[in-house]
């Protein structure tokens, strides 16, 4: 079968010829993969500064934003039929597992030796099949396959707002989301769902693409960092500038979630902070709960934006559309013939 991924030893992003999978086993799904999506974290890969590939391995299967269809279900399956579409969680728990890793909260892993399909030791979806235990894919409605392959992103979102929410004290009224990417603009339509009145910060001009979607799905765009604050802050341009900005926007009691972020160099306000009981934490991947709320969430958002949002392109364009960063107000999903 086809697959898309990283030849550890040319250092080359490569497609390959695999063998398909040997089909379903106990409490396995096989999967055809339809549509996989990508984001920042596989352009960092494809420079080979963060990832690894299976163990034994030399080769790395990408994807780790996908939408599949069930062929096969393997014996004990309870859920899922040949046909169900279903959304793979990233994430595998640390083994054994840690306190976190046992309690179903991978995303919370202690030991950092929980592995991620796509990214961290174990092959993503970039490729015609895969297999996985029904508890590791999350079963869609038909009628969201349009957008379907934004849960994965849209379950990060959840996980960063819920934990901003649940930080801040009673009476979180207004957010600053900076970076108007797929992720910055889905942070912001999740804030404005619930209830706080959200804008985006990004440096793209006013009639840019994605400043124009964000104006499409009804949020505020400011082009500069200014002198707004807000209660709740998200940190979705993975530039260290953005979070930097971010902490010195904080409100009283404001509460900044950093999601893509390098290290920062700058002054830190600690004096402030403890004056204005002001919190800054870090998110990375979803529990399996987030990745509900996103199956939740997702038909309660704009279907117009978030079919603006998604360019589809062929398997074969991977090799320019994974080191190019993502022109336009794009998120680039590969549809897997
Ligand atoms: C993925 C997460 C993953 C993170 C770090 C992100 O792009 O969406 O699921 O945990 O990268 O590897």
């Amino acid at each position: 079968m086809r697959a898309a991924g990283l030849d550890y030893e040319s250092r080359a992003l490569d497609e390959r010829d695999l063998p398909e999978p040997r089909g379903a086993g106990a409490g396995e799904a096989l999967l055809r993969v339809r549509e996989v999506g990508i984001c920042g974290t596989d352009r960092e890969l494809a420079t080979f500064s963060i990832g690894f590939p299976p163990e034994g391995e030399s080769f790395l299967v990408l994807g780790h934003e996908a939408l599949a269809q069930v062929v096969e279900a393997g014996p004990g399956v309870k859920a899922l039929k040949p046909g169900d579409w279903v959304v793979p969680l990233v994430r595998r728990p640390c083994n054994p597992p840690c306190f976190s890793c046992a309690r179903g909260r991978r995303d919370l892993c202690l030991t950092g030796k929980a592995l991620e399909r796509g990214i961290f030791g174990l092959h993503g979806y970039f490729a015609e099949y895969a297999v996985d235990s029904e508890a590791d894919l999350v079963r869609v409605p038909e009628a969201l396959l349009d957008t379907a392959v934004l849960i994965e992103p849209l379950s990060v979102v959840e996980k960063a707002v819920e934990t901003a929410l649940r930080i801040h004290e009673p009476g979180a009224r207004t957010a600053l989301v900076f970076g108007a990417g797929p992720i910055g603009l889905l942070a912001a339509m999740v804030l404005e769902l619930r209830g706080l009145r959200a804008a985006i910060v990004s440096l793209e001009p006013p009639d840019h693409p994605r400043a124009r979607l964000v104006a499409a799905a009804g949020i505020e765009y400011l082009n500069t960092p200014g002198e707004r604050k807000a209660d709740i802050v998200i940190e979705a341009a993975g530039a260290a500038d953005a979070a930097m900005a971010g902490l010195r926007s904080l409100a009283p009691l404001g509460v900044l979630g950093v999601l893509g972020s390098p290290d920062a160099r700058g002054e830190i306000p600690f004096r402030d902070m403890l004056v204005k009981n002001q919190t800054v934490f870090g998110s990375v991947n979803a529990s399996p709960e987030a990745f509900q709320r996103a199956l939740e969430d997702l038909p309660r958002m704009d279907a117009g934006v978030l079919k603006r949002m998604i360019h589809r392109a062929s398997f074969g364009d991977f090799a320019t559309t994974i080191p190019a960063a993502a022109g336009g107000a794009a998120k680039v999903v590969h549809v897997i013939e």
